[in-house]
Parts: structure tokens; sequence; C-alpha cells
């Protein structure tokens, strides 16, 4: 076990108040330092204003907030500030991107997907290839690995666009999203990158990935929920039209036409959440933080004794989750329903997520429908692991074919 890393569970104050809990679905959203929610109350007893509107001092100082935080979260995934937008969320992000691309559609133009998509990442592009008679190709997972499968081939002339997740929610697998970026750039294809359930547990760099556009959302990282954020490369937004448009974008309105500012900002129509925005960056702040501190390996470390407790069970299988992955597991028991393994587990405390975890492309596509999935965070410690292992243990008794 890595010495120097200590999970700072004192941190989190939902964890202090309920100490017999074991929180192991932090994919669907992580719990919140009081750092972060610190943050959070001192924006409203502070700062509190309208942004980019106002031209008294407390107006200037919300702006200076939120700009301030649009340079930690750029700096974070090594984007220019300048290219940098606050959403509402992941999905909110794909969809609006998926409705402005500066791409002329024509029937029969092709998006890549892979089989691992979270549904925020599939169903908008369904909605777009209903509107324009595209076709949505699929890279597969392969069943023995959980890698990609043969996805080279699957780029041809017709493919326009791709967009993929960085690791899938399911397994952990992290793809090598560089690599389909690196092929994409020599064909001039576009890459959007769902950086949703990768943000918690790998460096995001979208300088070296290339890619043109990368959102997260806030909360997968200790943050806010309410809060993505998304890189687009200036190639693609200066030619983009807003997701929304209203006030706090606009340099001119006249009855029948508006002229927008020719910053990023115009992405930002309305008043935004910039207490959890500014709270979120506390969070991207003190990740980087627990990173420096040795997070990454302590929960890999973690990761690896959940997997092997796991896989002394024969009555479990684990689902492969590639070369590289992040610190999510899942399995399931051809025997005991995995709704009914998290039930047993709920009622002794831990909390899993239990289903096809909105992904059902990837369990269809391996004949599954559904799985239990362990998700570790910073304040998972390995006295759980080994606890939930002995729960799965007595809910199998209790449980299985051989019970009473
Ligand atoms: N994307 C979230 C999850 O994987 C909701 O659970």
């Amino acid at each position: 076990m890595t010495e120097s890393y200590q999970p700072p569970v004192a941190e989190f104050p939902l964890l202090q108040q309920n100490p017999q809990l074991i929180y192991l679905d932090s994919a669907a959203t992580c719990q919140v330092p009081a750092a972060v929610l610190n943050s959070f109350q001192h924006y409203f007893t502070s700062t509190h204003a309208n942004v980019h509107r106002g031209s008294h001092r407390l107006g200037r100082a919300a702006t200076d907030l939120l700009e301030n935080a649009r340079g930690i979260a750029a700096a974070f995934i090594k984007a220019p500030a300048d290219d940098v937008a606050f959403a509402s969320s992941t999905t909110a992000a794909l969809n609006g991107l998926a409705q402005q691309l500066p791409v002329s559609w024509r029937e029969g133009d092709e998006i890549l997907l892979t089989d691992a998509e979270h549904h925020a990442n599939i169903l908008p592009w369904q909605r777009l290839a209903k509107q324009h008679r595209l076709v949505l190709r699929f890279i597969p997972v392969d069943p023995v690995s959980g890698g990609l499968g043969d996805w080279q081939q699957l780029i041809n002339e017709r493919t326009r666009l791709i967009s993929v997740t960085l690791a899938s929610n399911i397994t952990g697998a992290i793809f090598p999203v560089a690599a389909v970026c690196a092929l994409a750039r020599q064909r001039d294809i576009p890459v959007i990158v769902d950086a949703a359930q990768a943000v918690g547990h790998t460096e995001l760099d979208v300088t070296a990935l290339d890619c043109d556009a990368l959102v997260f959302s806030g909360h997968k990282a200790y943050g806010l929920p309410g809060v993505a954020v998304l890189y687009m490369n200036a190639r693609w937004w200066r030619r983009m039209e807003p997701f929304v448009v209203g006030g706090g974008v606009v340099r001119q309105v006249t009855r029948h036409d508006a002229e927008l500012v020719d910053s990023i900002q115009r992405f930002e129509a309305g008043t935004p959440n910039t207490a959890a925005i500014s709270a979120t960056v506390t969070a991207l702040e003190w990740l980087q933080q627990q990173r420096a501190m040795g997070l990454t390996g302590y929960l890999q470390e973690l990761r690896q004794q959940l997997v092997d407790g796991l896989q002394q069970r024969p009555w479990l299988q684990v689902l492969p989750a590639g070369a590289n992955h992040t610190p999510v597991v899942s399995f399931y028991c051809p025997q005991v329903h995995a709704y009914d393994l998290a039930v047993w587990l709920d009622e002794q405390q831990v909390a899993v997520r239990a289903g096809h975890h909105c992904a059902q492309l990837l369990l269809q596509s391996w004949d599954l429908t559904a799985v239990v999935r362990v998700s570790l965070a910073a304040y998972t410690t390995a006295a759980q692991v080994q606890q939930v292992l002995q729960y799965l243990d007595e809910a199998w008794q209790m449980l299985g074919p051989t019970a009473e």
C-alpha cells in the first residue's frame, strides 16, 4: 500500500456524519470535501452578484471570480482559458455540440462512437443522425481484454466526426483516445472526448490530446453538480452558434437580430452558477493536491486488492478493464441478480450502483443485463474494501443457490 497517502476521510462532512457508510458509488458522483462546501458558502457571503453585467464593485468582484475560475479550470486540462466555457452538465454540452457543430452534414456521413459510451454520448448523436440521415458506427469493446476493438478500420472517407469516452463508466477501462485523435487529425476528422468518467482519475491534457472538444462534469471530480467544463478549440467555437442564446452574451440587439460577443463567453448565456463554478474549481485544486500526495497510486493499489478479492470468489465474474483503468470495477454473479446483491450491500450500509449504468450498449454487446459496480475514491479505505468482500460472501451464503 502507498504508505504516504492517507485517505482524507475527515475532510468529508457527509462521511463524518455517517461513519458506518461505505460509499462506493463515486463514479456516479463524488462526495464533497469541506473546502469545496466552504468555497460555495464563501461566495454567497462575500462575492455574490451577477457577472459580466453590473458595473458596481460587487459585480466586478463576481466577474473576476468567474474569470479566475475559468483560468483554473483551463489550466487543469492544459487549455487556453479563451477556449474553455462552463456548461451545466456533460450531457448539456454534448447535446449542444451535436446541434451546433460547424459541419455541413450530408446523408450517409458517419459518426464514430464506441460501444462503451454513456447514454449522454449516444442519444444526442442518434437525434442528429435522424435529422440528417447520418450513420452511427460503434467501436466494439473486446469482451476478453476489455480494451477497444479494431477502431482503425472503422475510420473511412465517410467519417465526419468521432466522439468517444476516455474511460468506461462500467469497467473503468481507459481507452487509447490519444491514438484515435492522432489518426483523426491526419485525416482531418474532428474528435470530441467525453472525459466525465476519467477526470477523477487521470490527468487531462487537451494540448497533448489535440482533440477538438473535451468535456467533464465537476461533480465527478469532488466538485458540485450543475457545472461542466467544456473545452473547444478556437477553430471550432469561432464558427459555431451558441447552444442557447440570451442575456449576458450580446453586444447589440435590434428588433430582428443580435450581435454576440466574439469570446468563449458567448456559450454562457444567462446567469451562470458562479457559486458552484467557484466551488468546483476549488475541488479541482483539491484533487491536484491529493494527486501530488499519491492519490492515483493509492487508488490503483486499492483497486487491485478489490479485483484480487473478487477473483478469489469463483461465483463472481469480474468484467475486463483493459490495460489501463480507473478505480472502477464491475462484476456479476450468474446465480444472484445484481440488484439483489446491491440491496444486500445497501442493508449493510454499502452504497454501490447496480444495473446497466446508463451505458446499455456495452452490456448488450456482452450479453449482460445488469452488473454491480464498485467505484473507489479518495475517501475509500483498504478496510472498507475487505469489508465489502466479506459482505459479498455473506450475500452468497444468504442468496446463493445453497441458501436455505
Ligand atoms: N454517469 C454516471 C454513472 O456512471 C451517472 O453512474
